[in-house]
């Protein structure tokens, strides 16, 4: 979105009402829910739906979807003269300052997601915007796959209202978390808000109709909220199937599952916590790999299909293979590795996947050489002394005494793990060397000709 938009044409709008009118299109679960709860919050709100049968219902007090509480909320509104429907989208939009989107989004059959709704919706809206002196507000509640907005929808609006957005109009993505038989009770208590737009004046329009509502209020990019949705639900799904498979072994193993997993969930340290959730490398260590092989193993003797827990060594492995090929896309011979333990501040290298990246290009001729200075100190007289000289001598050898040596003599510097000596490493690296940062050493996500965030 753009900057400098018209911040006037926002202010005015503030100024003019305190509650915006709000015309919501969709009377489905999320836009009856939105609707209802809004009009309980005191908001001017008209329901769009070319569904006459909903219209109808919505005009006489009655809720046009089967949800705890939505029938009192409906007919509430309706006494009090906040709430009304129609199937007019000009109607709508003339008698309102911003549009709630919550068309839905289903999927096709390859899988993607069917936007006719959306661009129907979008284009009868900005129909209406053409003709419109003040700047309407676009909220786009549907789920959306990213980039969506910016490729498509916002370019058919502005060519069908003949205005630019962030002037003539304004649009952000404010994604819905509610659940069904539980929606109104979580559209009063989101779990957080978030408006994706880069104008602070549009996200505290946003944030006003949630004024009072618990959780974070968020402010991000289009893209970044657009991608938070799908990660939540991924997430969602992923947690049911996890926990279903664990269900699984412990049942044919006389466990109670549910006690397994109430003991699990009050780890609030390493399980239901941000641990573990920073994208990056493959994971490895003494401990994971060996699990996991040890509890498929396990399924595989009590004749159990647990396919979610079978991929993850699985999708780790493919992780280092794309490395590996990234690497050698990078098209030189000198590659450094700086830090080649799984993981800073240990000397312990069994099953690190940064030494299976570094076998695999030592094996295809590449000049590798090394800096890890917990695993030159283990060498001289850790208890690693031992695996680092008898199981992996090779390596050993290829060690340098300094990062500047390492820097100096390769052409790429992978940077393995998040030592605080690797800080320097980008204001040291010159020009025509590559850096490759498996961990976002300075936390930057800038990726360009001579750096690489591997996520
Ligand atoms: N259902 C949920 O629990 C839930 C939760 C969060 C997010 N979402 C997302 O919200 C979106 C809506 O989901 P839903 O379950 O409410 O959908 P739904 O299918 O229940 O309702 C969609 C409504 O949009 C109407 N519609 C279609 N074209 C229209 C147009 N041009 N103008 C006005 N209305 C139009 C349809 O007639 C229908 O009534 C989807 O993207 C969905 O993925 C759903």
């Amino acid at each position: 979105m753009d900057c400098n938009i018209n911040d006037d044409l926002l202010n005015n709008l503030q100024v003019k009402t305190e509650k915006p009118k709000v015309s919501i299109f969709g009377m489905g679960y999320v836009g009856a829910v939105t609707a209802a709860c809004l009009a309980a919050k005191g908001y001017r709100v008209i329901g769009v739906d070319p569904n006459t049968v909903k219209t109808d219902l919505i005009r006489q007090g009655l809720t046009p979807i089967i949800e705890k509480d939505l029938p009192e909320l409906f007919q509430q509104a309706k006494d009090r003269g906040l709430l009304t429907a129609t199937d007019n989208t000009r109607e709508a939009v003339l008698g309102t300052e911003m549009s709630l989107i919550c068309v839905g989004t289903p999927s096709k059959a390859n899988g993607a997601i069917d936007d006719k709704y959306l661009l129907n919706a979008s284009q009868q809206i900005a129909t209406t915007i053409r003709e419109k002196s003040s700047a309407h507000v676009l909220v786009y509640r549907s789920t959306m796959l990213p980039g969506l907005l910016r490729s498509k929808i916002i370019p058919l609006l502005e060519e069908v209202s003949g205005k630019k957005e962030g002037e003539g109009f304004h649009v952000c993505f404010n994604p819905e978390f509610l659940r069904e038989s539980t929606s109104v009770h979580d559209f009063f208590n989101p779990p957080k808000t978030v408006v994706g737009t880069n104008n602070k004046v549009v996200a505290d329009l946003i944030f006003g109709l949630y004024s009072g509502f618990p959780g974070p209020m968020i402010q991000t990019s289009i893209q970044v909220a657009e991608m938070v949705k799908y990660v939540d639900n991924t997430f969602h799904a992923l947690k049911v199937t996890f926990a279903n498979e664990i269900g699984q072994v412990c049942r044919h193993l006389d466990i109670d599952s549910h006690e397994v997993m109430n003991i699990f969930s009050q780890d609030t340290k390493l399980n239901i916590s941000r641990a573990y959730l920073t994208p990056g490398f493959a994971f490895g260590g003494s401990c994971l790999p060996k699990d996991l092989r040890a509890i498929n193993y396990l399924a595989k003797t009590l004749d159990l299909d647990i396919p979610l827990l079978a991929s993850l060594m699985e999708s780790n492995r493919r992780l280092i293979e794309k490395t590996v090929g990234e690497i050698i896309a990078l098209g030189v011979k000198r590659i450094g590795f700086a830090g080649f333990t799984f993981k800073a501040g240990t000397d312990d290298l069994r099953e690190s996947p940064i030494v299976m990246v570094i076998e695999q290009l030592i094996g295809k001729g590449f000049e590798v050489k090394l800096y890890d200075r917990h695993v030159a100190m283990a060498r001289l007289i850790g208890a690693n002394k031992d695996y680092i000289n008898k199981t992996i001598p090779h390596l050993a050898s290829l060690m340098v005494p300094s990062l500047d040596i390492l820097i100096k003599e390769c052409d790429v510097i992978v940077i393995g793990n998040r030592d605080e000596e690797f800080r320097e490493i980008l204001s040291k690296v010159g020009k025509g060397q590559t850096v490759y940062d498996f961990v976002r050493i300075n936390g930057s996500f800038k990726n360009g000709a001579n750096y690489i965030a591997i996520a």
